[in-house]
């Protein structure tokens, strides 16, 4: 076999090898890097199969493409038809390209009249982004059914972790052992979902945060997706991705291609907290990463606090208490404009309330922005409710088909952003708001699923998704400087898709801390925390009636893009005091909680969490000790702290920005008040923990001292 046969891309211990002498792409290795250069020439010796009985006589390998016409009997990457032709393809490569970094192959097969395309870009983090297209080079029609993008993962690859969730418990894992068949995550709610993976991820056997191998592919897409675990026969594993498409949704007209969304391959030889790392690196070295344009500011959004209920004096007083306790950007939320006084009427109707705003914003602005604040506003511009001027004067604007009204979620319908009238409306709208006040931030929200959706009958999720990233970077480019927040009913569109167009998640409609502990913990494994909106909520949480110590919903909001979300005029004099103490701890800490590695380390009790983050250089780190449950034993498992430098020597201490926790103890542990340790005794003995009444926690800042 000639050596040109045999490409590699490598960054970071991270390789992926192709190997192209069987005329199709075939992925020979995505892992750890092995050394190729010291036996590429073995490499077909390597990779050749025993041939079993009762099998095909000279078994081909079937490449990325997994065409049928190679006896390839699982899941084709490309499925489709020409009327009932052209089903069955057989691809053969026309062109490569390749650099130090990137590798992407044409191939064709011209008597299907189909030409297809992947190409694999190796970031530095490791990351591997993965696109495909498909063109229609017949001269009829190609309905094409999916566009899969497949990677082998090795037969040491046991269990897979995915996520499932839904409205204010988003984000929950799930672990199984990956049996013959296929495991399938299917979203086809035409938005990204509650229940949505992010990533999936398959595993050796046990991986946990710090150990174990890890694969995960993850989807830049916000529309329906479709991830998969396949076990073949042969008892080879897959991991596909990809768009969900609906019937007839994607008809190629000749000389028409399609692009699936790009796959986030990534792959950990160090556990979990690996891929989080090289996904964040991959994301923080963005042009326009928001930390890498500006520290993230402590945001107040008032919707916990006044609901519909908007009045001039009251969110006036709001904004002057937020400028006492330390607030950067105060949000506006749902109820300012048209007859939205409800949630069931004036959807769609983007124009400032006279019943509620007689003056307009401006008052409030005004107040914002002398109080030194940033001002924020909230939006919904792909809904409208029935009850509106919008959906009066065009009913017509709405995704539906077969002559039916879809039914009614939140009391509203989904506006056909496809359709060039809908969308003109709804940016120019939007604009118009824009102009007219010093408004820098938006909140964007999407409170319901799409059933039916269709643009004049044929269905139109992907159109509708790539409308609603065009309405965003047509904004954002009329407004320079303008940050997107994604809602969605809470967590309902954050994606690797989403990531590329907005600047913040809201990670999830609950604000309970205890809650917030696990969403943020598992959101975090793909999306870094400054991109996370976590806000303190009120003592009495609205969403599950719990109440927390402010010292507990203090700390699990300070990891991530932190804020309030609470009627801060029904605080007292300590509380205030409290916050402004947190607010002033974020503002020092959050260049560290934004640009460090996340840890989550592997604690033997389940009742406790020790997260945190360390810095690049492994100079500072900040953890934190969260008593989730009631501990098992009298004293709890040590605090291992992992991450910092075995031989370094590090000061640690205990801190608690925002009052007191409570501790169930007659004496707590010496350290802390401070103490010196290496990173070696930290990781291998660690701290002696102190006992803390459940739903409790403290900081630990840890300091590398100067030798
Ligand atoms: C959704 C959001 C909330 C809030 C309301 C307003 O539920 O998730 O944060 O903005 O809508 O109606």
């Amino acid at each position: 076999m000639a050596q040109s046969s045999v490409y590699q891309l490598l960054a970071d211990g991270v390789s992926l090898i192709i190997d192209t002498s069987s005329g199709t792409p075939v992925i020979a290795h995505w892992g750890k890097d092995v050394g190729l250069e010291k036996f590429q020439d073995e490499l077909p010796n390597l990779l050749s199969e025993s041939i079993p009985y009762a099998s095909i006589d000279q078994p081909e390998s079937p490449g990325v493409w997994r065409e049928n016409s190679r006896g390839f009997l699982g899941r084709p990457a490309l499925a489709g038809h020409r009327a009932g032709q052209d089903w069955s393809p057989r691809f053969e490569i026309k062109t490569i390209e390749n650099d130090s970094s990137h590798l992407s192959f044409l191939s064709e097969d011209s008597s299907a009249g189909l030409e297809v395309s992947v190409s694999y870009q190796m970031l530095p983090s490791g990351v591997v982004l993965v696109s495909q297209s498909v063109m229609n080079t017949g001269d009829k029609d190609y309905a094409l059914e999916q566009l899969l993008t497949w990677l082998p993962i090795p037969d040491q690859a046991t269990e897979t972790i995915d996520f499932t969730g839904r409205w204010v418990l988003e984000r929950q894992p799930q672990r199984r052992k990956i049996q013959s068949g296929t495991w399938s995550r299917e979203v086809r709610e035409g938005r990204t979902s509650h229940d949505y993976t992010i990533v999936q991820l398959a595993t050796t056997e046990g991986a946990n945060y710090q150990q174990g191998e890890i694969w995960s592919t993850g989807l830049m897409w916000s529309g329906n997706t479709r991830h998969l675990v396949e076990r073949l026969p042969t008892g080879r594993t897959h991991l596909g991705a990809g768009e969900l498409l609906l019937p007839g949704e994607m008809i190629l007209k000749p000389g028409q291609s399609y692009t699936a969304p790009t796959v986030v391959a990534t792959y950990s030889f160090a556990g979990i907290d690996q891929i989080s790392d090289r996904i964040y690196r991959w994301l923080r070295t963005r042009e326009n990463h928001p930390t890498a344009i500006r520290p993230r500011p402590i945001t107040l959004n008032v919707w916990e606090a006044v609901y519909f209920d908007h009045n001039l004096e009251k969110l006036i007083q709001l904004a002057d208490v937020a400028k006492e306790v330390g607030v950067e950007r105060m949000v506006l939320d749902d109820g300012w404009f048209g007859s939205r006084r409800t949630d069931s009427a004036g959807l769609g109707d983007w124009v400032v309330s006279k019943d509620v705003w007689p003056d307009g914003l401006g008052p409030l602005v005004d107040r914002v922005k002398s109080n030194g604040m940033e001002f924020g506003l909230w939006f919904e511009g792909e809904m409208v409710n029935a009850d509106s001027d919008l959906y009066r004067a065009h009913p017509e604007w709405i995704l539906k088909t077969g002559n039916r009204i879809p039914p009614e979620a939140r009391h509203q319908q989904v506006l056909d952003l496809t359709h060039p009238g809908a969308f003109e409306h709804v940016l120019d709208s939007v604009d118009a708001i824009l102009s007219k006040n010093d408004i820098s931030y938006i909140k964007w929200d999407h409170n319901r699923v799409l059933t039916e959706p269709s643009h004049l009958g044929q269905a139109a999720v992907h159109n509708q998704t790539l409308a609603i990233y065009r309405l965003f970077d047509e904004l954002k480019r009329r407004h320079p400087g303008l940050e997107i927040e994604s809602c969605s009913s809470g967590g309902g569109r954050i994606d690797l898709g989403m990531a590329q167009h907005v600047d913040r998640f809201w990670t999830s409609d609950s604000n309970d801390a205890l809650e917030r502990q696990y969403i943020q913990r598992y959101t975090q494994i793909a999306i870094p925390p400054e991109l996370l909106g976590s806000h303190i909520g009120p003592t009495l949480g609205h969403i599950t009636g719990r109440t927390h110590r402010l010292s507990f919903r203090a700390i699990t909001a300070l990891f991530g893009h932190a804020g309030i979300e609470w009627d801060l005029t029904e605080t007292n004099e300590q509380e205030r005091a409290q916050l402004k103490s947190w607010t002033d701890y974020y503002k020092k800490n959050r260049s560290l909680i934004h640009s460090g590695k996340i840890v989550r380390v592997d604690q033997p009790d389940e009742t406790t969490f020790v997260h945190g983050v360390v810095a690049q250089d492994q100079s500072r780190a900040l953890f934190a000790f969260v008593q989730l449950r009631p501990a098992t034993g009298t004293a709890p498992a040590s605090i291992r702290l992992e991450g910092l430098e075995p031989s370094a020597t590090y000061r640690v201490v205990a801190e608690q920005p925002a009052g007191e926790a409570m501790f169930m103890s007659q004496k707590s542990p010496g350290w802390l008040t401070g103490a010196v340790l290496t990173g070696e005794a930290l990781s291998r003995i660690g701290l002696r923990p102190p006992i803390l009444a459940p739903e409790n926690a403290i900081l630990i800042a840890i300091e590398k001292t100067k030798s």
